[in-house]
């Protein structure tokens, strides 16, 4: 089924605010971008960013339930920082809400916080795009990984989930653990990569 993207928008207009819809249009036109860099489907990328915050303004007991109604499994981390899950509750609505059954969309929309070790190249093009979009900002270190990102995915995943980190560690907030798996396994991909140079 095709996805009716004027109907995504339409609907994002009533759930998101103006700034977050800049933020998925920057990550809708970035995934296509480095899609095309990489060699994943640009058309998948870019749906992947348009619906990838669907559910970014749910309230926290909206999040809960929905996802607890799925059927996801939630670890007490997850529990007690609700909006984690939006990333897998934006999948849950772009199912049920705009039939989207294609799982590397889907993936790619699940993994957009966290990500995941093993995640495929639709998903790594996500997860970089929705912290290098341009609205996030001009600082030297966003400008590089920009650069590095058409360059070497597995090291623009690394140094993503590094500068999430940092942030979070600076900020004293929450890690998931699954950050970390996601960067140590960007992280070996990376050298390996190195190695075979
Ligand atoms: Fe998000
Ligand atoms: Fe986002």
């Amino acid at each position: 089924m095709e996805l009716d993207r004027e109907r995504v928008i339409a609907w994002l207009k009533e759930e998101v605010s103006a700034e977050r819809l800049a933020h998925i249009f920057g990550v809708e036109a970035m995934s296509r971008e480095l899609a095309l860099v990489h060699g994943a489907d640009p058309e998948l990328a870019a749906q992947a960013g348009l619906l990838h915050d669907l559910a970014k303004f749910f309230p926290k007991e909206r999040l809960l339930k929905l996802a607890r109604q799925a059927g996801l499994t939630l670890d007490p981390i997850l529990e007690a920082t609700p909006h984690l899950i939006h990333a897998d509750v934006s999948a849950l609505v772009a199912q049920q809400e705009f039939g989207v059954k294609n799982p590397k969309i889907l993936g790619a929309i699940r993994h957009h916080t966290l990500g995941e070790p093993g995640m495929g190249k639709l998903s790594r093009v996500v997860f970089v795009a929705d912290a290098l979009e341009p609205n996030r900002g001009d600082s030297p270190d966003l400008t590089a990984l920009r650069q590095t990102a058409r360059v070497n995915l597995d090291r623009a995943v690394r140094q993503t989930c590094d500068r999430t980190l940092s942030y979070l560690l600076k900020h004293q907030k929450t890690i998931h653990p699954r950050l970390v798996e996601t960067r140590n396994w960007a992280l070996q991909r990376e050298r390996k990569e190195t190695d075979t140079l």
